[in-house]
């Protein structure tokens, strides 16, 4: 979280597939929010194979001078695109690029489950948050790489220094001093990594330090209790790159939809190229075989919207709201296709983002 009292300037990039599909409704809050003079909006900004097929880059100039001049980036989908070969557009291009361009290290995943809000604590409201390191790690530079031509091995080095430990402990103890959720579990591979080893002893001395209950496990111990509803909610899953990146993805698809989880890349620290640092997305991707169809679920959108709103100051108040909406239309129902029990009418994008705008908006305007 962060803020010094500027009105926020948000970039809106849709994107590849369904990311426009998805992104149209929570940016009727955001128009919202404009209008009332709490934040700017610009854009849409092309990105993505969309936007290679069209300019012959998928992050053009102009995207990039828009996002440099905003606070964060609202991103629908980077994928595929029609007449866009994988040969010679790559999905996760503008996406790496963008975290490199705007030193985007950490990400931070909220799932949310369909029969939450149920516990007179509100524990089991609260969604299950994956922690993780974005840049560094198995997310290292090119230069960790050694592409092979099939002749000769080929590696990829995991790198974790003491201060990016230290730092991504420190994220995952603020949200739960912040009231997110209640305690941390450390996923690591201890007993095969020297990096693990070093997370081990990092991340049980930063949550020491500050009096957060923190529990280790393995990662692979970790995998099986989630898929075993183990860990549901109200939990903050700290962990390595490459695992929270498969640990959101089981998280979600036990919740039931990819949808179910919505995603923020973040800086945490000064800006380093203009003045963004964030992006936020559903994690669902652009879902090339149902675009155009009007039929996805946009959760994963309103649950990035929601995070986008909770980390500046200046808007947090506001993030609530998106999310207590969002989880009384998944209560409520009808649901869309990848959710709606068997035998009902599914939803389609737009009714259920009028679902959740028919509760949020009146809301928004008592704050706004
Ligand atoms: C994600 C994606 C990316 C990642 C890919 C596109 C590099 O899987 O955002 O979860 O691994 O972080
Ligand atoms: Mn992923």
């Amino acid at each position: 979280m962060t803020g010094d009292g500027r009105v926020r300037r948000i970039a809106v990039l849709p994107g590849d597939g369904v990311g426009a599909e998805v992104v149209a409704g929570p940016a009727e809050l955001l128009e919202a929010i404009a209008a009332a003079g709490r934040i700017e909006l610009t854009g849409p900004w092309p990105v993505g194979a969309s936007a290679f097929g069209e300019l012959g880059t998928g992050l053009p100039e102009p995207t990039l001078a828009a996002c440099d001049d905003s606070d964060a980036m609202f991103f629908g989908a980077a994928g595929e695109h029609p007449g866009v070969s994988l040969d010679d557009y790559r999905p996760e291009h503008s996406i790496i690029g963008l975290r490199q361009r705007y030193d985007l290290r950490v990400s931070i995943r909220n799932i949310v489950r369909v029969d939450s809000g149920t516990s007179s604590d509100g524990a089991a409201a609260r969604p299950l948050i994956v922690l993780r390191n974005l840049l560094g790690g198995a997310y290292g530079a090119a230069s960790t790489r050694t592409e092979s031509d099939g002749s000769e091995a080929a590696c990829d080095e995991v790198i974790l220094t003491p201060d990016q430990i230290t730092e991504l402990a420190a994220m995952a103890c603020d949200l739960v001093e912040r009231g997110l959720a209640s305690s941390i579990v450390s996923a690591d591979k201890a007993n095969l990594m020297a990096t693990s080893r070093l997370w081990r002893s990092i991340t049980g001395t930063v949550a020491g330090d500050r009096g957060v209950p923190l529990r280790h496990t393995y990662v692979d111990r970790m995998a099986f209790e989630l898929a075993h509803d183990d860990v549901v909610a109200d939990t903050v899953v700290l962990t390595e790159g490459i695992f929270g990146d498969m640990l959101s993805d089981l998280a979600a698809g036990r919740a039931g939809s990819i949808a179910l989880c919505g995603s923020a890349s973040v800086n945490p620290g000064e800006p380093v190229q203009g003045r963004c640092v964030g992006l936020f997305e559903p994690v669902h991707g652009s879902a090339p075989r149902h675009a155009g169809q009007g039929r996805v679920n946009p959760s994963g959108a309103y649950l990035a919207l929601a995070a986008l709103l909770e980390w500046f100051n200046e808007t947090a108040e506001l993030g609530p709201v998106v999310t207590g909406a969002l989880s009384e239309a998944l209560q409520a129902g009808p649901l869309t296709y990848d959710l709606a029990p068997a035998g009902t009418d599914p939803a389609t994008t737009e009714s259920f983002a009028a679902a959740v705008n028919a509760r949020a908006l009146p809301r928004l305007e008592e704050l706004l």
